[in-house]
């Protein structure tokens, strides 16, 4: 027979006043508990999206520049990413990689041509950081080439831990790895991208350097169920859809393609897995097309709108050294990055929808009370679109603060909604503060709750189908620890628990899961087995 406590407390992220139930069977109140930080989704440039394979020393070194004078770095935007084209497919008697003399000059007196390293010192030269590029199968994507000739051989199978120990040796700090070879070779992704990622842990013991993981096998094989920690990955980013835009590069071929305002959409759309978006792993819809041929204005606006909401990564594909000041200032408003780069690192959910095309999107913020609300119109004519306290989790009877993060104002204080017209094909932004709808705390069954392998909570209702979920903890050791849950039976997401600072210590982290039994019928496992240096102490579900 399952034992649980049901206790209706109000709470806050950052201090959820819990009980225990303890071995003894005996209620004890805990102390608050601390929001424990979580990595935060990456922010950067890559080059495919304007520079396709024509990719080169020069060009990396204009857009580093460029991004530290146009005040992009400083907004946060840190990464260049190298994607595609850097290299031909060659490699030397040992499988070293070989690299083109011109395309990849000696940049600084000692320096050597064809060595990757010069580069990232010239961008670590001006406070950035660098990323790399390559494919999980043999053959990569030159294969299907957007410009140029056909190169074969441009992947990393069979030189896993080669290649990337040589990224990390290179300096590199972040590696996207890409799935034409893969999918041509028809590899199992989950397999081959568990392999990279040990691969990659490898190569940073040996080096002492972060290679940040970026997994693109564009949301096939469903990433978002095996993406999250695989292959011991303490953080990650997997593409959920295909490529937005075909490259844009101005004098050569295809220079007159569009990015399209349904094709960001789409993608969004595509990228919307919030069960699998928690404690440093997140979707990936794609890098961003904000500030390429196609999109006005607006569009641009709206389109950083939707990448705040859903917490992506944000990776700008423009040519930054060419962007309006409008596409600037919607790149750099701090307001709306603050959204995207929210200590909890959740994914906004569609909390409601009218009609066909009138949607409210809300994503929880780690300040108590606080969600940020996208009010989106997707149909070809202006229409009022409400947001209710109550679907964004917030007190019905309780005030809230609204404050448009486009216009930097505060819209005032509004009883249970807030409305507001939004134009077609167009969206609103604001960051209501209200005040916490109740959040349920569960202590784990059995008698040895909290102690063994397995952790269960059964009989957990929610109001909504996706639940909003604190997982109070203990990690003592100076690591991150992982368990995987499972919901109703379903294995759901892997969880990172980062170090609480001692054995006593609690923190907190936050998860979204789908809760689809009616009333109190849902049951979730947590599977810690490997790992008894956690202590799942209790959740709180909202
Ligand atoms: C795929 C990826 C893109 C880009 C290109 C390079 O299409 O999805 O992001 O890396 O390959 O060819």
């Amino acid at each position: 027979m399952h034992r649980f406590r049901i206790l209706k407390v109000a709470s806050s992220a950052l201090a959820l006043l819990t009980a225990c139930v303890c071995g003894t069977g005996q209620t004890q109140a805990e102390s608050a508990t601390r929001q424990i930080a979580v990595p935060l989704p990456p922010m950067g440039w890559s080059s495919w999206n304007s520079f396709s394979n024509t990719i080169d020393a020069q060009i990396t070194m204009d857009q580093a520049k460029a991004m530290v004078s146009r005040g992009i770095a400083k907004a946060g935007y840190q990464y260049v990413n190298i994607d595609e084209g850097w290299w031909l497919g060659e490699r030397d008697a040992d499988g070293n990689i070989l690299v083109d003399h011109k395309a990849w000059p000696a940049l600084a007196a000692g320096e050597r041509a064809g060595d990757m390293s010069n580069i990232v010192r010239f961008i670590h030269g001006l406070g950035l950081k660098a990323g790399i590029y390559t494919d999980a199968g043999k053959d990569g994507c030159s294969l299907y080439p957007d410009l140029g000739p056909v190169y074969q051989h441009v992947g990393s199978e069979g030189h896993y831990e080669q290649d990337f120990l040589q990224f990390a040796k290179w300096g590199f700090d972040y590696v996207k790895v890409d799935w034409c070879g893969g999918d041509k070779e028809k590899l199992d992704p989950a397999i081959q991208y568990a392999e990279i990622a040990r691969a990659i842990a490898k190569a940073e013991v040996t080096t002492g350097r972060k290679l940040y993981f970026s997994i693109c096998n564009w949301g096939n094989n469903s990433p978002w169920t095996w993406a999250p920690n695989i292959g011991g990955a303490p953080a990650d980013i997997w593409r959920t859809s295909g490529d937005i835009v075909a490259p844009i590069v101005p004098h050569h071929q295809h220079s007159g393609r569009l990015a399209s305002f349904p094709g960001v959409l789409s993608n969004f759309d595509q990228g919307i897995h919030p069960e699998a978006q928690h404690t440093g792993f997140y979707n990936d819809p794609d890098m961003m097309v904000i500030g390429m041929p196609g999109l006005t204005d607006a569009q641009n606006r709206v389109h950083m709108s939707l990448w705040a909401i859903s917490g992506a990564p944000l990776l700008l594909g423009a040519d930054l050294t060419t962007l309006s000041d409008a596409t600037l200032a919607a790149l750099t408003n701090p307001e709306v990055l603050a959204v995207d780069q929210d200590s909890l690192g959740l994914q906004g959910v569609k909390v409601a929808s009218y009609l066909d095309g009138l949607e409210v999107w809300s994503k929880r913020l780690s300040t108590s009370g606080e969600r940020a609300v996208l009010l989106l119109n997707r149909t070809g004519d202006a229409a009022s679109i409400s947001a209710h306290w109550a679907d964004l989790g917030l007190e019905d009877a309780s005030p809230a603060k609204v404050r448009d993060i486009w216009t930097h104002k505060d819209l005032g204080s509004f009883n249970s909604n807030y409305s507001a017209t939004v134009q077609p094909n167009d969206a609103v932004m604001v960051v209501v503060l209200g005040s916490e709808s109740k959040v349920t705390p569960y202590f784990p069954d059995g008698d040895d709750a909290g102690k063994g392998p397995e952790v269960s909570f059964s009989r957990v209702a929610s109001r909504v189908p996706m639940a909003r979920i604190q997982i109070v903890y203990t990690n003592s050791g100076t690591t991150s620890r992982y368990a995987e849950i499972r919901v109703n039976g379903r294995i759901a997401t892997k969880i990172a628990f980062p170090p609480t600072g001692g054995r006593d210590a609690l923190g907190a982290v936050w998860i979204q899961a789908l809760l689809d039994r009616s009333g109190s019928a849902n049951e979730l496992n947590f599977s810690p087995a490997s790992d008894p240096g956690i202590r799942i102490v209790s959740i709180g579900v909202q």
